[in-house]
């Protein structure tokens, strides 16, 4: 009994791989988790690029932060995609970005193998690898390493992270962009972005160090922090 995990890339449908296209195709079920019973669902819309609606099966968890009743939540689907797969369907559940990185397919993951289901992932594009390559910033060359963060709610801790890395991802920017523009004006790196909804309708690039920041961000938002100038600069051993 295996179930795929399919990574369906950061929001462009171009961006899925060979892989995860042939999987959708081969699949009987296609199960899409989302977390808003009203909104549009951008994971659909990408997997209704290349599959018929009626493979989709879309499974709502409520928007609140009821632990308990989250947990019962994935438990239910776990069941329901096993009994799935136990009548003979090809079932894969998908995910936006890549499976692994802050996705509510690692809970479900979890549970399915807590009942005896193997998963099988399918990488997917990370926003993390969309932003820093839509903006052109390194994350990390030769020597170097980056970090990768959730936004955190004060400037200090901002500015530590900043700091610890020559490059710094903040995910879940949402109500939190005030925080960030603040440490990235008091640490002033060589750059520092924002790439909102990155391959989506509204897809906007803002810069933190010029000019007046909107409110907040968009929910789908990723910042790039950058301290050193060019790449070219640590591999000749500048210091910036
Ligand atoms: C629940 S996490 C999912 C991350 C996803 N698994 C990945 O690999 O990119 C949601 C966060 O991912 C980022 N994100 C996902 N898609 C994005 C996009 N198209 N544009 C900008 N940020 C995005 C945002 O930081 C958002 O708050």
């Amino acid at each position: 009994m295996i179930v795929y995990s399919v990574g369906l890339g950061p929001g462009d449908p171009e961006l899925i791989t060979v892989k995860a296209k042939r999987i959708l195709e081969d699949v009987d079920v296609i199960v899409v988790p989302q977390s808003d019973q009203t909104g549009r669902s951008v994971a659909r819309e990408i997997v209704l690029k290349y599959i018929n609606e009626e493979k989709i099966m879309m499974y709502y968890f409520p928007m609140n932060n009821d632990r308990e009743e989250l947990k019962r939540r994935y438990y239910d689907l776990a069941n329901k995609i096993k009994a799935m797969l136990e009548s003979g369907k090809k079932v894969c559940y998908v995910t936006m970005g890549d499976p692994t990185i802050y996705s509510t397919s690692n809970y479900l993951t979890d549970r399915l193998l807590s009942i005896g289901v193997q998963v099988r992932h399918i990488p997917g594009i990370s926003s993390i690898n969309a932003a820093s390559t839509m903006l052109s910033i390194p994350l990390c060359i030769k020597g170097e390493n980056f970090g990768v963060y959730e936004m955190p709610s004060d400037v200090q801790r901002t500015i530590e992270l900043i700091e610890r890395h020559p490059t710094t991802v903040f995910m879940k920017v949402n109500k939190r962009l005030p925080v960030l523009i603040d440490a990235v004006r008091k640490v002033k790196p060589a750059s520092a972005y924002l790439a909102r909804r990155i391959g989506l309708d509204g897809q906007c690039i803002y810069d933190m160090l010029n000019g007046t920041p909107p409110p907040e961000a968009a929910y789908l938002s990723v910042a790039v922090i950058r301290r050193r100038k060019k790449w070219t600069e640590n591999m000749t051993g500048h210091k910036i």
